[in-house]
C-alpha cells in the first residue's frame, strides 16, 4: 500500500486497497468523519485550501465541496500514481493535484486560506517534518487556519499495532500530533488546541493571526 522512499516519506502506492483499509478502520463511517474534519476546518465558501498528502482525494474533494466554485482546492501529493488517481477522477477547474512533499510546497507565499493534514505527518521522515510545519506557516494568508490530524493514540490503538508504550522516534509515536504544538508556536501559529473527535481521531486546530 505504501513505498519507504527515505527522502520523501512513506508514499502511497495502492488507492483501492488504502480506500478498503479506511473502510474498514473507520467502520464505514469515514464520510463522516471527512464532514466532522471539514466543519472543524472552518472552510468557508471561497476559501483557498490545500490539502497536504492528499492520498485518493476524499479530503480534497469533500473541502471542495465546501469551499465551491469561488474557492479552490489543491490536493499535494508526492505520489505520482496519486496524482494520477485523483486527475482521472476530478476534473473541476478549481481543483488541482500536485505531485509534492510536504517539506517543499510547491506554492507562493501567503496563497491559501486553509491548511489540512491528515494522517500524513507520520509519513514524513522525522528530519523534514519540521520544514513540513514551517511550509504551512509559509503558504497560509495571514488570517489563515490549519487543520492537522492523526489516530488518537488510545491504549487500545498502542494494543492493535502492538505497542505497550511510545518508542521516540518511531512513526508509531509521530502518530500523536501533540508533538507538534512547540513546533508550531515556534512558526508562530497561535490558538493551537487539541480534540478527538470521530474514530480515535486526534484534531490540532491552529491560526495565523493577523
Ligand atoms: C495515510 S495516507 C493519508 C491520506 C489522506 N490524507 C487521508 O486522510 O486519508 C498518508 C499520505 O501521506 C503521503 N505522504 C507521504 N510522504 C509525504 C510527504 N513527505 N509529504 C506529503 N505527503 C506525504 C502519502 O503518499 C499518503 O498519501
Amino acid at each position: 500500500m505504501f513505498v519507504d522512499d527515505p527522502g520523501t516519506g512513506l508514499v502511497i502506492a495502492g488507492m483501492r486497497r488504502y480506500n478498503l483499509f479506511t473502510t474498514v478502520w473507520f467502520l464505514g463511517r469515514h464520510r463522516r468523519l471527512l464532514a466532522e474534519l471539514v466543519r472543524t476546518s472552518g472552510a468557508s465558501p471561497g476559501d483557498d485550501a490545500v490539502d497536504i498528502g492528499c492520498g485518493p482525494g476524499k479530503l480534497a474533494r469533500a473541502l471542495g465541496r465546501r469551499v465551491g466554485a469561488r474557492g479552490s482546492v489543491a490536493g499535494i501529493d508526492p505520489s505520482a500514481a496519486a496524482v494520477a488517481y485523483n486527475r482521472r477522477r476530478d476534473d473541476r477547474p478549481n481543483h488541482r493535484y500536485i505531485q509534492a512533499p510536504a517539506q517543499a510546497l510547491p506554492l507562493a507565499d501567503a496563497s491559501v486560506d486553509l491548511v489540512m493534514c491528515t494522517f500524513v505527518m507520520h509519513h514524513i521522515p522525522e528530519g523534514h517534518r519540521e520544514a513540513a510545519i514551517s511550509e504551512m506557516w509559509r503558504v497560509l494568508r495571514p488570517g489563515g487556519r490549519l487543520l492537522l490530524a492523526d489516530t488518537h493514540p488510545t491504549r487500545w490503538v498502542r494494543f492493535l499495532f502492538g505497542r505497550s508504550a511510545p518508542r521516540p522516534g518511531d512513526s508509531f509515536d509521530a502518530i500523536d500530533i501533540r508533538r507538534y504544538t512547540p513546533s508550531l508556536h515556534s512558526v508562530g501559529f497561535t490558538d493551537v488546541d487539541y480534540a478527538v473527535g470521530r474514530h480515535r481521531t486526534g484534531i490540532m486546530t491552529a491560526f495565523k493571526r493577523n
